[in-house]
């Protein structure tokens, strides 16, 4: 929720914060479109200037075009997903303080804004905006006037807000520095040569450097153009370690492709075996990217509890499946927002495993601390280098898929099934349920997906045009059993988020006791059918279900393996992908349902990159 960037360079010829930032922001649009504002500090020595603007950031460029506010060598940015008060020019950010010699910007959320509000208004300060970061603005305006310096009120500021936030903030009287504060939502500092940078994450500044550095809790960082300095909210120097970012630029471009998300949807085969990619150490033995879990520790579990949000809570799902069958360990997959408020039974045997794309989800943090408070062990399975789940996690499994940037998750949903496979595998090895040949045998089959997901991206064309013939349908229903009954819940919300159309995904046993009723004539259902060379009975009882809706009007649109004709003779439309083994067909039978929510969308003209009222990374409870 919300994209920050910020910039500091020389003041040379006057400075190119804008430039930097205006591309920051597109790159972290992601993160929200409600509206947009950029602040920079350097032309006027009392007043920063400020632009922003409702809408998405295409909106202020168009602003800025028009009305062009002065460049300088220091600046903030911000894209908002809004929290408190609706999305007008008032409400974006930057807010202005002290008489408009400070500029603020803010992701997250302040808890004790009510308070503060009243306690500033007391001091006769007028609010422009109804935000809680106007609040912390004027906080940090009241300290600056009072006489301290910007870092140290940034400091004082800090010890005094309540909640979850990222704030940056420049000075007009001090046009050399910019300075930032993190609890609870992400900040990263990108070091360049004679430049800095901050971003609510690393896609902010990769075009301009892969060197980044993350900052604790209670952090906060005063850069100028040539030094990094981090201290505790005390002012207490912190050492912190630099490191390099893997994903390069490019990555973060469409690659030719229109969207986004089409892109992502392409590079499946390559975030699979990238996320499958030298796993092995030395002696054939899986190994874990970060941190370490003792071996006795997994050996002595007796539960996981895989905990996520969203399509990472389905991906959670289909893992379930393989771990649980694998292992032996019994596996519960929770919403990780449940999971808090439930007081589930966790001790030292649990091992929680924290599913997340952003590693930023705050549902998901919140939910890892709680474990990690009852004794449990915590694994992240992560995309985000350096994201906050994955440094506080125990170890983290990365799925290397790279940056995501359209808002409904795709590739990143295999590659958390990969990693939970990995995950499974591993336990699996080491608790000796498997014999190495069998634990060969399935990294075989693993190895053997990326090419079979390219497949079905090369004959995708069917789905294609049956996606774009159903713009008009209002209801659309997804069946499946199984592992296929996470797909099916994942290709409802694939429908809901992209193309705003009512979508739910049933497991199809559970037809019967009430979805049937919905189904009325050219009613479309998906039904995901299980490999007829899995358990037999699972093929046939699916069918009877493809049977049951059709037999009732539906239109029967049916995801099958290559060869499955029974299927073919029960659908309206088929959709074949290939034959994999049982636990790996998630990884392929997702895939047409990803490809036909985006070209539905994309008939009906949304914007499948940035659905309405949605952000990618929700960093709010
Ligand atoms: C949001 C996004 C989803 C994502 C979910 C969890 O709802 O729109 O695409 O699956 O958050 O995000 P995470 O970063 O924790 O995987």
């Amino acid at each position: 929720m919300c994209g920050i960037v910020g910039y500091i360079g020389k003041l040379g010829d006057g400075g190119r914060a804008q430039d930097v930032i205006m591309g920051g922001l597109a790159r972290l649009e992601y993160r929200g479109y409600d509206s947009a504002g950029i602040a920079v500090a350097g032309s006027d020595p009392e007043r920063v200037a400020t632009a922003k603007r409702a809408g998405k950031l295409a909106v202020l460029a168009d602003a800025l075009a028009d009305n062009p506010i002065a460049d300088g060598p220091a600046g903030i940015g911000h894209t908002r997903w809004a929290t408190h008060g609706p999305p007008t020019d008032a409400n974006a950010h930057p807010h202005l303080a002290a008489g408009g010699r400070i500029a603020i910007i803010h992701n997250g959320i302040i808890e004790n804004h009510n308070a503060l509000r009243n306690e500033l208004a007391g001091q006769g300060i007028d609010f422009l905006s109804d935000t809680d970061t106007e609040v912390a603005g004027h906080l940090l305006g009241s300290l600056v006037e009072s006489g301290l310096s910007l870092p140290d009120a940034m400091r004082a500021a800090t010890k005094r807000l309540e909640g979850a936030f990222t704030l940056l903030a420049v000075d007009a009287h001090d046009p050399h520095t910019v300075v930032g504060a993190r609890r609870n939502s992400p900040l990263v500092v990108g070091l360049g040569e004679g430049e800095n940078f901050l971003g609510s994450d690393v896609v902010a500044f990769i075009e301009h450097t892969r060197t980044a550095l993350e900052l604790g809790q209670d952090e906060v960082v005063v850069m100028t153009a040539d030094t990094v300095t981090v201290t505790d909210v005390n002012g207490e120097i912190v050492e912190r370690e630099s490191y390099h970012v893997d994903w390069d630029s490019a990555a973060a471009e469409k690659g030719g492709f229109d969207t986004f998300m089409d892109k992502e949807i392409h590079d499946q085969p390559a975030a699979v075996a990238d996320t499958l990619r030298g796993r092995l150490d030395e002696q054939g033995r899986l190994k874990l990217d970060e941190g370490i879990v003792d071996d006795y520790i997994l050996k002595s579990v007796d539960k996981i509890i895989i905990i996520a949000c969203g399509t990472a809570a389905y991906a959670g799902q289909v893992a379930r499946y393989a771990i649980e069958h694998w292992t032996r360990v019994p596996v519960e997959v929770e919403l990780a927002h449940e999971f808090r408020y439930r007081d589930p039974i966790v001790s030292v045997k649990t091992l929680v495993v924290a599913v997340s794309q952003s590693g930023e989800t705050m549902d998901t943090i919140m939910a890892v601390r709680h474990a990690q408070q009852q004794g449990a062990t915590v694994i992240g399975i992560v995309n985000a280098q350096g994201s906050t789940i994955a440094r506080e996690a125990d170890a983290v499994l990365y799925t290397r898929a790279g940056p995501e940037i359209a808002v409904a998750s795709t590739k990143a949903f295999l590659a958390q099934i990969t990693a939970g496979y990995l995950l499974g595998i591993y336990l699996a090895e080491l608790r000796g349920n498997k014999f190495p040949d069998e634990i060969d045998a399935l990294l075989r089959e693993l190895d053997a997906i990326p090419a079979k997901i390219q497949h079905v991206l090369d004959t995708a064309d069917p789905i294609r045009d049956v996606a774009r013939s159903m713009a008009d349908e209002r209801t659309v229903l997804f069946l499946g059993r199984h592992v296929g009954f996470p797909v099916a819940m994942e290709g409802a919300l694939k429908l809901k988020e992209l193309a705003y159309i009512h979508a739910e995904g049933f497991a199809a046993g559970e037809l019967k006791h009430g979805p049937i009723a919905l189904v009325e004539q050219d009613q479309p259902v998906f039904v995901v059918v299980p490999s007829p060379r899995g358990r037999e009975s699972l093929h046939a009882k699916v069918l009877s279900n493809v049977q049951e809706v059709r037999a009732r009007g539906a239109r029967t649109l049916v995801i099958a393996e290559e060869g499955d004709t029974e299927a073919a003779d029960h659908a309206a439309h088929v959709f074949y992908v290939p034959s994999a083994p049982v636990l790996m067909t998630p990884l392929l039978s997702v895939i047409p349902l990803q490809i036909f929510a985006l070209e539905l969308a994309a008939a009906k003209g949304y914007d499948v990159d940035q659905p309405r009222n949605l952000a990618k990374s929700v960093t709010v409870e």
